[in-house]
This record gives C-alpha cells, sequence and structure tokens, in this order.
C-alpha cells in the first residue's frame, strides 16, 4: 500500500526538538517490564532522531487509568528499560504537561531524550481536549507519531497535537501501514486470511474485507462456532454469538466456497485448564462440552491451504491457547504460516502474543504492534493518529 505521509525522513531534524508519541502501552510485573516487544519496536525511530541532531520529548499512555494519576500505571519502569536498551540515560518527567515537563524539555541538548509520564493521568487525553494538546504540543517543534497501536484512539496526543505542530510518522508506523496494507491492497495469489478470537461481532468488517480480497478464510477460534451454528451444527455449550448468526449465514451464503470451517475441534467438559478433553468430529460435540481448540484434522487442511500461498494474514488464535491442553491448535498453525514460503503477516495482541511464545516471530515477515489498532486498519477504516499526519 502506498503510504503518502511525511515520515521522518522528510523533514530538517538537527538543532530541532521533537515529540514523539510511542505505544509503551506494555505489561508490567513486578514494577518491572515483562515483554519489551513495543519498546524495541520504537527504537529505530528514536535512534534516527537523536543520530541526526534531534532531541526527542516521548510521550505515550499505559493502561487504562482513569484521568487522573495513578502509580501502578506509571512508566518509569519503560524510562529504566528504554534506557537499557538504548545504552544511553533516559531523563523522566512526572508530569506530561506542566512547569516540570517544560523545564526538562527546554534542558535537552541535541542526542539527548526525555520521557513523559502517562498521557492518560490527565483527562484531556482520552477527550482529546485542545488546550490539554497545546500543552504538549509547547514542548517541542516538531511531531512524530509513532504509535501504531493507538493510532485508532483520536486522543490529545496520537491526533490532537498533529494541529499544533507539523506532524509526520516514524518509521514504524509507516512499516505497520505498508505492511499491513498488503492485506488490504494485495495483488499477489493466492492470498489466505486467517481469522480466529473468541468473537465474531467485532470481526464483521474484517470478515467482510478478507472475503472481498483473499482467496480463501480459514476461521477458527470461538467465532467459528457462530459460523458453524448458522450451518445448523449443535455446539453443546460452545461460545456461540446468536445475535449473530443471521449475519454469519449471509456471510457464507456470499462466500462461494472461500471460507474453510473446522471439521473436528478438541472439546472439554468445562472452561478450564485441567478440564476433560476430547477430540470429535464437528457435527459429533456432546451435548454440555464446549469446543476449546480446532482438532488436529482441522489443522491438516488450515496446513494444506498454507502450503502454497503467496501471503497470508493472520488475526486471532484458534482456541483458548492460554490453556496448554487447548494450545495445539493456534502454536501448530503458527508453525505452518511460519513455514510458508510466502509473505506473512500476523496482526493482533493474542496472535502476536503466540507467535511469540512459539519462538517463531522472527520468521515471520511482519508481527504487528498493533492489537485494536490492526484490526481497525485490516477492516479498511481510516485511523484518526495517520489521518492527521501531513501528506507528502
Ligand atoms: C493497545 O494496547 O491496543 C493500545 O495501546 C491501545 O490501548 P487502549 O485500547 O487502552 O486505547
Amino acid at each position: 500500500m502506498n503510504f503518502n505521509k511525511k515520515t521522518l525522513r522528510d523533514v530538517e531534524l538537527a538543532g530541532r526538538r521533537a515529540l514523539v508519541r510511542v505505544d509503551f502501552n506494555v505489561p508490567l510485573l513486578d514494577g518491572k517490564v515483562s515483554d519489551d516487544t513495543r519498546i524495541q519496536a520504537a527504537l529505530p525511530s528514536i535512534r534516527y532522531l537523536l543520530e541526526h541532531g534531534a532531541s526527542a520529548v516521548l510521550c505515550s499512555h499505559l493502561g487504562r487509568p482513569k484521568g487522573a494519576p495513578d502509580p501502578s500505571f506509571s512508566l518509569q519502569p519503560v524510562a529504566a528499560r528504554l534506557s537499557e536498551l538504548l545504552g544511553l540515560p533516559v531523563a523522566f518527567s512526572s508530569d506530561c504537561v506542566g512547569p516540570e515537563a517544560e523545564t526538562a524539555a527546554a534542558g535537552l541538548a541535541p542526542g539527548q531524550l526525555l520521557l513523559l509520564e502517562n498521557t492518560r493521568f490527565h483527562k484531556g487525553e482520552k477527550e482529546n481536549d485542545p488546550e490539554f494538546a497545546r500543552q504538549l504540543a509547547s514542548l517541542a517543534e516538531l511531531f512524530v507519531n509513532d504509535a501504531f497501536g493507538s493510532a485508532h484512539r483520536a486522543h490529545a496526543s496520537t491526533e490532537g497535537v498533529a494541529h499544533f505542530l507539523p506532524a509526520v510518522a516514524g518509521f514504524l508506523m509507516e512499516a505497520e501501514i505498508r505492511q499491513l496494507g498488503r492485506a488490504l491492497s494485495a495483488r499477489v495469489e493466492p492470498y489466505i486470511a486467517i481469522l480466529g478470537g473468541a468473537k465474531i461481532s467485532d470481526k464483521i468488517g474484517v470478515v467482510e474485507q478478507f472475503l472481498a480480497r483473499a482467496n480463501r478464510l480459514l476461521i477458527g477460534g470461538g467465532m467459528a462456532n457462530t459460523f458453524l451454528a448458522a450451518e445448523g451444527l449443535e455446539l453443546g455449550e460452545s461460545l456461540v454469538e446468536q445475535a449473530a448468526v443471521p449475519q454469519a449465514r449471509e456471510l457464507l451464503d456470499s462466500a462461494g466456497d472461500k471460507v474453510v470451517l473446522p471439521v473436528d475441534a478438541v472439546v472439554a467438559n468445562a472452561f478450564a485448564a485441567d478440564a476433560e478433553h476430547r477430540v470429535v468430529p464437528i457435527h459429533e460435540v456432546p451435548a454440555r462440552w464446549r469446543i476449546m481448540d480446532i482438532g488436529p484434522e482441522t489443522v491438516e487442511r488450515f496446513r494444506a491451504e498454507l502450503r502454497d500461498a503467496e501471503l497470508i494474514v493472520w488475526n486471532g488464535p484458534m482456541g483458548v491457547f492460554e490453556f496448554p491442553p487447548f494450545s495445539t491448535g493456534t502454536f501448530e498453525l503458527a508453525r505452518a504460516v511460519a513455514a510458508s514460503g510466502g509473505f506473512t503477516i500476523v496482526g493482533g495482541g493474542d496472535s502476536a502474543a503466540a507467535v511469540a511464545q512459539a519462538g517463531l516471530a522472527d520468521q515471520i515477515d511482519h508481527v504487528s504492534t498493533g492489537g485494536g489498532a490492526a484490526l481497525e486498519f485490516l477492516e479498511g477504516r481510516t485511523l484518526p493518529g495517520v489521518a492527521a499526519l501531513q501528506d507528502r
């Protein structure tokens, strides 16, 4: 996909101070960053800025605090990890606007960086309050948005500030849009899309996009149940979104033979990691049992579809993969995607986590850092954080 926004490469950086929106919404455990994927992904833009004589004021949200300071959502542990990764000191301001931030930003020399405290400690962030955006913008002369994972939010630090400063994309933002964009503008065949995850209602738009563009759509996870129910199957206690069954029926009718649904499943007698479980053909799910994973025959069918693919786009796990007995389908699929000779894209938090847990992330061409943002992008929606940037 063409990326028609200005990037870091298109602007003068030497001697300038940049406000950089990153997505450092990372998991913390015992006061430390437990997965630094998103921090690593922002390093190329940060390094480029510093190496080209700019100074950088980084800002991000973390978690969902209620518009006021809350120490459990502090970005301080992120400053420590970022400093380790860069091998440079990272100054920290305990407020993202106001005198402390202003003094710290004004004191930056070229090549130095500052991380601001969580933007969501202010109500103005989520409200996209212009006054709060103006205060943030006043810290710098240039705005760089590298927070693809937050680009679907029209918040002050993702959208609002772009109205007060020259606004360009960082390298992660550019790469995400270019790579995920292949899913929307692909001209290669066979193009195989894979969708999983619990709910179909969240993903109707993505199903429609995939049906319009891909040669095949393989569906697993909880959302497959709603399609199977639409075909009239009895699925015991399995998760089925009854309200979405008619829509699933319509999608199946319009899809011709594009959709491939599970032919067998791992079923359990309870929703628990230690539940009794077994493999059954899809039309033999016992009453009071529930589908927890795709079965081995389904894995083989999906693998066969993927073998000669030129492009594979995968979003959403195939089962309850956080419970080890029900993770086989998701991990086997991750292996099949990684083994493909085609271009492979994994988008969305859970499938990206599955790929990382399987140790396969470096065998996938593009693993998106976006969760909700990747989904909205794959639906073909405009992301406000991208739309606000300057056109090339
Ligand atoms: C994410 O993790 O998907 C992004 O950082 C956005 O977070 P949010 O859903 O709390 O806005």
